[in-house]
């Protein structure tokens, strides 16, 4: 039988690309990885209650408990290699992170954003702001990208992509709602399995 990756996800807020994840995970379609810990950088986020429901570790590091960011990230890379993680997801997790901690999980961090990389996307564009810049520009057509993690902030090769057409009656929420459910909440759990399987491969070279 194989040792399946184990995944920690981490999440700021609401946690709806987590519970996609987890929705994966429950169906079977997870095959080549775990999530074994759901980490987030904020004790009242709501992802950590869908963690408690599907029974999945959780682990908090408040950003406001380090004067600075590398001491917060040296105690998130402790929490991560203490639970023997070796892929790590970005899953609605609003810190931008810096090169030593994306050095030591090179190739094994990824991320969803909610737009079409390279539009939208970088420092500043997170959330619904991505969708207001976008409607705000006039884009006809938007949609989710899951990327690999490196220093340069969205900027690491891309995984999956999925377009979702702007509507001439859409807002901020309602495009975010759509591109959460018409991409996002697909093409994650897919990339999840996917890089999984890559990881896997690579252990038995
Ligand atoms: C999602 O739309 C995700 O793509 C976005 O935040 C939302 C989190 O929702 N992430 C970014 O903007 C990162 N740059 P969720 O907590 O319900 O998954």
């Amino acid at each position: 039988m194989i040792q399946k990756i184990k995944i920690a996800v981490l999440v700021s807020g609401g946690g709806t690309n987590l519970q996609a994840l987890i929705d994966f995970e429950a169906a079977g379609k997870l095959k080549h990885g775990e999530i074994s810990l759901v980490l987030s950088n904020k004790p009242e986020a709501f992802a950590l209650k869908r963690a408690e429901n599907a029974h999945i570790p959780t682990a908090v590091v408040n950003r406001k408990d380090f004067a600075n960011r590398e001491d917060f990230e040296n105690e998130m890379i402790r929490v991560l290699e203490q639970n023997g993680i070796e892929l790590i997801i970005l899953a609605g997790f609003m810190c931008i992170l810096g090169e030593k901690f994306c050095k030591r999980f090179a190739d094994r961090i990824i991320n969803v954003h909610p737009s079409l990389i390279p539009s939208f996307c970088g420092a500043g564009y997170y959330g619904l702001h991505v969708h207001e810049a976008a409607l705000a520009y006039g884009v006809k057509v938007t949609g989710a990208t899951v990327h690999f993690v490196n220093e340069i902030p969205d900027g690491g090769k891309i995984i999956m992509q999925k377009a979702v057409k702007i509507r001439d009656d859409d807002t901020p929420e309602s495009l975010q709602k759509r591109v959460m459910a018409e991409a996002e909440w697909i093409i994650l759990p897919a990339s999840a399995e996917k890089v999984c399987t890559q990881l896997i491969k690579c252990r038995t070279k």
